[in-house]
Parts: structure tokens; C-alpha cells; sequence
């Protein structure tokens, strides 16, 4: 009877702190989680720290798992890549009806462009340079997943990386740490929207923090090391950004940091982001990332959970390094209560703002998960942007004098050829865990839906995706098969031959697969693999005007393709709708648009190459290729294949030269540069004009150009427009020596154009 009237008064404390538990102002948020805090014990405590995997939960049989065992036992805050309401429900079901204190768990998962409508790859969507597109995707992507339960999502990946050869570049925003900025801000308005409460809105967790992408050689997980300067100029003001734009949680990266690993380090996890940046939310690992630290030399399981605790990480993914130890370090002094008091709080702090103290099953509608995901309205945008993503590299007449190759006609004969054409799973790209493979649509799908009866296509595989069927196999996991054809490579060629012979122009779908880029999929040869190019000189031997589809998670070397291949439409991986935005293009009903925002080398031997680089000593002066004594290679110019920013249209654009309101400013006065842009072609196209500036004596070597500004803008055939940029010095300042963050007086360019390299230029001083 006393325990009855005991579990009762629980109870009723309980149901009245959940009414209250309505998303009101952090005072009442503070009156919540301090008197739920109170009723908890050490182990409960330690229990919210604790992220497990999901592996071994089945629908209808979550009660009998061993995860069900331990969330009964309140050792778990959350789960992650546990997909739809009913199996969600039923977990929940469990914390919320059977724990003691019935807290509710989060369900976070890898949402990383789109749910099951999949856009682009990040790497792709930051071709866009369309912060609105970019904000609608995370939007949609929002209100797709926490239809399907899930209220929290690893993304966005802000990594800035200026080295192709590492595979995680197509889960990031490419090279810059300016237009990196402005992606992870609209990223993490589009999942939490105005308000984390409403039930479309998820939290974003912004991730690898910090610097994964720098690691050496391009090698996933290796180290990477970096001076003070450099961080804080170029590599973190993307995760400085999305904190700011109020992003609710972040993810250490797998990478050390100064010789200590980010998951244990307190510059990175407590001075930096909270106190100079002012986080407030919560941070937890990335897989594993506490018990890898065994291997980095940290120490033991126990040693390596205090220090990832004491550093500022709040949540152990995977690992239960911190279930399994922190109640023993606690005995032992080796952490305070005070710490796991302090990590305990900001997981609840984010399961309050999230609502799911008010309603744990918020996130639990079967009638939005029928009627919310995967609909028309959603694939249309992600059709759109995927159009938009795509960076049309070449683009070429078959004779001079001739119009140039793309875009192709919908009569006639297409010979579609290659591993890519018809090969749907890998449409969505890396990372696309809730995409329904068998609703992606193919580049032959796209090419028939687009011509109906006007034109033939004919298909030919051509080539596997490489000679060597075990890599075929590491490139094509997570159910992404590219079928392999089990002929020998001429027989597979042949008939390919046969096929583009009969045609009036040849599409070549080649590339990489989605696999070949992505997590632990880092390549030392960024080339298209061999038998594939095999494939392309044969094909362009048949003197058929051939257009490249180019496939790619990351820049990659085409040499040889710039030279021989008349048109190059790098398509990335453009998400479910890709078939039918790539037919958009390749028939222009949609005039390109994409821009890199990484560059592409000549080789691979020039990596890292980015546009924004010091100028060194020993510059090499414009348009030169060797000199002795300068900085340079005996055997390649320093020049990229594409530069940052690159991107053809259908139409032409010409740049007038650059007007400045103002030859010198003071602090904070305005400075409006102005180019008169013109459509100089015969249709209408969009284009992306770009602000660089350099200032050219620094209290520290500067870059020779830095990206500060950029406007999407369509013009019809013959029509001039008027960009205008406005900037002040505070978009001149940067982290010195002493990294403080200040603009300095002097001298500085300004360039406008159309990329990194062709630009009009203008001068002007900052007077302080
Ligand atoms: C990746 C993260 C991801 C996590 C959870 C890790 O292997 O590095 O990006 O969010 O797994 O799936």
C-alpha cells in the first residue's frame, strides 16, 4: 500500500511537470529540469548521457530487446537510425510508461540531404549557391523525418575541406569557410525553423566539430593538425556560423586536434564553443568516438570517458563508455557530480525545447507519416534543386562554327551508355539512409519520361564500374548494387558499340558510384576508373558527338576528358529525382547553373589546391607554368582544372568593369560595389555572380582572394542587370596573430566575375 501511494505521488508529480513542460521561456524550462534533476539518481543521470545503437530493434518485438531492457532501466537518453512511428512509438512506449521517471528519449538519425525525398549530396547542393533552396531542403527533410518519428538529425556536415581525395568532401560544403557559413546557417533554419517546438521542426546537430576534413592525405579518421591562425580563419567560422544561426546540438569529430583527440578536448569542446561562441546546447560524440580514443593512446575505457566528460562532451554515441564508467570515476574523483550534472541537463534541456516532455509522441502521427513524406510537392523541389546543383564543365560544338553540344534534342536516336545509366539505387548518393532505392529514378528512366515517343533511347551497360570486381564490391555497399555484369570487359564493350552506333548522340554515364565517396571511402586516384575511360575513348572514336554525365562525390582529375570530351555535365548525386533533372538538363528545359565550390586539380599530386591560398614568396606570375626558383611543379602548371565558382551556362554572360561608390572607407561605412551583368547568349539562364576581395598588406600573409559575397540571378536572353554588393569593414576583419578578430587599415582589391579566376577588379582603402 505504501509503495502504491508512493508510485502514485510519482505519478502525479510527474503528469503535473509535464503540463507544465510546454515550451515556455528557459526560467520555467530551468523550474522543470531542476525538479526532475532532483528526483534522479546517479545512475539515472549518467543513464541520459547514454546513446546506444539501435541495432537489434524489430517492429512489434521492442519490448524483448535488450536496448528495451536497458531504456526499462532508464539507461538510455536516446536512440538514432530507428526509422518509423511504430517501431519509435513502441521504444517510446517503453521510456515513457515503464522507466521510473517515464523520461522520454530523443531519436536521432543521419539525415543528411533529405528523408526519403533525397536531394543532392551536400557537396552538389552547395553548387546552388541558393541559400533559399538549400534552407527549403532542410525544411522539407524536417518535416518528412519527424513525420517518420524522428525528431533530431546529424547534419549539417559544415567540414571544410580543400582535399578531394578524402571521401567525406561530398557530405560537406566544399572549400570555403564564407559560403560554408551561409550553408550551415540556412541548413539549421530549415530543420528547426522559427521554433524547435513545432512538430515539422527537427534539431540539427552540426557535425564533424572540429576540422575532420584537414585530415592528412585525404585519409578518413587520420589526424590532422593545423596552426591557431588558420582554424580560426578558414576552418571553423562554418560551426561558428550554425551555433550562431541557434543550431541545438553538435558532434565531436573522430580526429585529433592538437595532438588530442576533439572527443577529449577542452579548447575545442569548452573554450571555444561555449565560452568564446556561446553554445548552449549539447554535445555528443560521433560512433564510438569515446572508446576510439583507446586506440589514439588516451588511455583506458574508463580514462578516456572522464576525459571526453571533463573536455565538455555531454552524450557517448555507441560506445557506453560513459554508462559502463563515469559511476566508478565519480567514487574515484576522478570527475565531479557537477559535471555529470552539467551533461545530464543539457540532454534534458533539448528533449524540453523539442516538446517531448509535453508530449513524448509528438513526433508519433501514423496519419502525417502516411500523407507527409515522399510526396509530389516535395519531389518537385528536390527535382528543381537538383537541376541546380548540377556544374556544366565543358561545353562544346562538335564543329567550329556549329552550335555547341548541349543541349541535345528529343528526337532521333540517344545511345545511353555506361554503369551509371540505369543504375537507380545509386541515384541518391552516400548517406541516404531513408531513401526507398526502388522509387529513385535512373538516368534512363529520366532520358524515356522526358522524350515519351518523339525519340529512342537505346541502353548499353559498356563497362562495370571498374575492371576489379572487389572494389566494385567496397564501392557499392549499403544496398547500392550497380549489377554487376559478369561478361568480360570486351564483350560488354562491344555490344555498347553496337548500340552507340546505331544512335545520333551518345549520353556516357560514368563516374563514380555513391559508394566511392561518403564515410571511409577515400581515394588516392580521383580519376574516373579505368575500364570506364577505356569505355569513353571508345566511344568518342565512333566520331558520334558524346556527352559526359559525370558522377562524382568529390572533385575529381579529367585531364584528359577536358581535352577530348566535347560536353562534361557533372550531375554529383542528385537524390531520388536525379533521372528525371538530369533529362532537364540534357535537353534544356533547364539551362545550368551550378557552381563549384571546390576546385577540381589537374592532378592529384596538386592537392590541397584552393582558390583562397597565401601567395608565398615566390609567387608564380599569371599564366606562367615553370620557372626555376619559383613556388611551382616541374610537370603541371599551378593552375586547377576548374577553378572555385566555376560553372558554364546555356546562355553567356559578360561582366562590365567594377564601380565603387567610394574609393575609401572608415569603419563601418558602406562601400557598394557595382557590375552591370548582361545575357549576352540566346536564353534565359541563371547565374552566379561573385564578391572576392584581398587585402593586400596584412599583419599577418593574407589570401590572394577571399569569397565575401554572392547573388543568384536569372536574366533573359539580352537583358542587363545592375549587382550591387555592399560591404563594410566588418566583412574585412579576420582572427590575427593574437586572433583577434579585427579589420585592418590599407590598401585592398575588390573582384567581381563569374568565378574565382575571371574577374574585373577594383581598389580601394580601409581608413581606421
Ligand atoms: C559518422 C557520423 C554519423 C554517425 C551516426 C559516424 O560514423 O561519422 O557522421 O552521424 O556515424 O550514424
Amino acid at each position: 500500500m505504501k509503495l502504491f501511494t508512493k508510485a502514485l505521488a510519482c505519478l502525479l508529480i510527474f503528469f503535473s511537470l509535464q503540463a507544465n513542460a510546454q515550451t515556455a521561456g528557459p526560467a520555467k524550462m530551468k523550474v522543470f529540469i531542476d525538479a526532475l534533476m532532483k528526483r534522479m539518481t546517479l545512475d539515472e543521470k549518467v543513464g541520459q548521457l547514454n546513446l546506444p545503437g539501435s541495432g537489434d530493434i524489430v517492429t512489434g518485438q521492442a519490448g524483448n530487446s535488450d536496448i528495451s531492457k536497458k531504456i526499462r532501466e532508464g539507461k538510455v537518453g536516446g536512440l538514432f537510425n530507428i526509422k518509423s512511428v511504430a517501431k519509435i512509438k513502441a521504444v517510446q512506449k517503453i521510456a515513457v510508461e515503464e522507466s521510473r521517471l517515464k523520461i522520454p528519449m530523443i531519436f536521432g538519425m543521419d539525415v543528411i540531404h533529405g528523408y526519403q525525398t533525397t536531394f543532392p549530396i551536400p557537396l552538389a547542393m552547395s553548387c546552388t549557391w541558393d541559400m533559399k533552396l538549400v534552407e527549403q531542403s532542410a525544411r522539407i527533410a524536417a518535416s518528412e523525418a519527424s513525420a517518420d518519428g524522428i525528431c533530431w538529425t546529424f547534419s549539417p556536415m559544415v567540414d571544410i575541406s580543400r582535399d578531394p581525395r578524402w571521401g567525406r568532401i561530398s557530405e560537406g560544403n566544399g572549400e570555403d569557410a564564407y559560403l560554408g557559413s551561409q550553408i550551415a546557417q540556412a541548413m539549421v533554419k530549415g530543420y528547426q525553423g522559427n521554433n524547435l517546438s513545432d512538430s515539422k521542426s527537427i534539431m540539427a546537430c552540426v557535425k564533424h566539430y572540429a576540422i575532420y576534413g584537414a585530415a592528412e592525405a585525404g585519409r578518413d579518421y587520420n589526424t590532422t593538425d593545423m596552426s591557431r591562425v588558420r582554424m580560426y580563419n578558414e576552418y571553423l567560422p562554418p560551426y561558428k556560423a550554425a551555433v550562431e544561426a541557434g543550431a541545438g546540438s553538435i558532434m565531436a569529430s573522430f580526429n585529433e586536434v592538437d595532438g588530442i583527440p576533439a572527443t577529449a578536448n577542452k579548447f575545442l569542446m569548452t573554450d571555444v564553443l561555449r565560452k568564446q561562441w556561446g553554445f548552449k546546447g549539447f554535445v555528443v560524440t560521433d560512433y564510438t568516438g569515446i572508446n576510439e580514443m583507446i586506440e589514439h593512446g588516451m588511455g583506458d575505457l574508463q580514462n578516456v570517458s572522464a576525459l571526453a566528460l571533463k573536455a565538455g562532451v555531454d552524450m557517448d554515441m555507441v560506445g557506453e563508455g560513459f554508462l559502463s564508467t563515469l559511476p566508478k570515476s565519480l567514487k574515484e574523483n576522478k570527475v565531479t557530480l557537477q559535471q555529470i550534472d552539467e551533461a545530464c541537463r543539457l540532454v534534458l534541456e533539448a528533449k524540453y525545447k523539442l516538446g517531448l516532455f509535453a508530449n513524448p509522441y509528438k513526433y508519433c502521427d501514423e496519419q502525417r507519416a502516411a500523407t507527409d513524406i515522399f510526396t509530389p510537392a516535395n519531389r518537385k523541389v528536390a527535382r528543381q534543386i537538383a537541376t541546380e546543383s548540377f556544374v556544366l564543365l565543358k561545353n562544346a560544338p562538335m564543329a567550329s562554327g556549329t552550335a555547341a553540344l548541349l543541349p541535345i534534342k528529343k528526337t532521333g536516336t540517344i545511345a545511353l551508355i555506361g554503369p551509371l545509366a540505369d543504375a537507380k539505387e545509386n541515384m541518391p548518393g552516400t548517406w541516404s539512409v531513408a531513401t526507398d532505392f526502388t522509387k529513385a529514378i535512373s538516368v534512363l528512366q529520366g532520358l524515356k519520361n522526358a522524350v515519351g515517343g518523339n525519340a529512342k533511347i537505346l541502353y548499353a551497360k559498356g563497362a562495370n564500374l571498374d575492371a576489379d570486381s572487389l572494389f566494385e564490391e567496397h564501392a557499392t555497399l549499403f544496398g547500392k548494387t550497380l549489377h554487376r555484369d559478369a561478361r568480360s570487359n570486351e564483350d560488354i564493350l562491344k555490344e555498347a558499340l553496337d548500340i552507340a552506333s546505331q544512335a545520333d548522340v551518345i549520353v556516357a554515364a560514368l563516374g563514380e558510384s555513391a559508394e566511392m565517396s561518403g564515410e571511409s571511402a577515400s581515394r588516392t586516384d580521383i580519376g574516373i576508373p579505368k575500364v570506364q575511360q577505356d569505355l569513353l575513348k571508345a566511344l568518342l572514336k565512333t566520331g558520334k558527338p558524346v556527352v559526359l554525365v559525370l558522377f562524382a562525390g568529390r572533385p575529381m582529375t579529367l585531364k584528359w576528358e577536358k581535352d577530348y570530351v566535347p560536353a562534361i555535365l557533372n550531375v554529383w548525386f542528385g537524390g531520388t529525382e536525379a533521372g528525371d533533372a538530369i533529362a532537364d538538363v540534357l535537353f534544356g528545359d533547364v539551362s545550368p547553373s551550378g557552381k563549384l565550390s571546390a576546385t577540381f586539380p589537374q592532378n592529384v599530386g596538386q592537392v590541397p589546391l584552393y582558390y583562397n591560398h597565401k601567395n608565398t614568396g615566390r609567387p608564380l606570375g599569371e599564366g606562367q607554368w615553370f620557372q626555376k626558383f619559383r613556388s611551382n611543379y616541374l610537370d603541371v602548371s599551378n593552375d586547377p582544372l576548374y577553378p572555385f565558382g566555376y560553372g558554364l551556362s546555356y546562355t553567356t554572360f559578360s561582366y562590365s568593369s567594377v564601380t565603387l561608390s567610394t574609393n575609401s572607407i572608415k569603419s563601418n561605412q558602406p562601400l557598394t560595389a557595382t557590375v552591370t551583368l548582361t545575357n549576352t547568349g540566346t536564353t534565359t539562364g541563371k547565374e552566379v555572380v561573385q564578391l572576392y576581395t584581398r587585402q593586400m598588406v596584412g599583419s599577418i600573409t593574407r589570401p590572394v582572394k577571399e569569397l565575401k559575397g554572392f547573388q543568384k540571378v536569372e536574366l533573359k536572353a539580352g537583358e542587363s542587370k545592375k549587382i550591387t554588393f555592399t560591404i563594410t569593414s566588418n566583412d574585412l576583419k579576420f582572427y590575427n596573430s593574437d586572433l583577434k578578430f579585427a579589420a585592418e587599415p590599407g590598401d585592398y582589391k575588390i573582384f567581381i566575375g563569374t568565378n574565382s579566376k575571371d574577374v574585373k577588379e577594383a581598389n580601394f582603402k580601409l581608413i581606421l
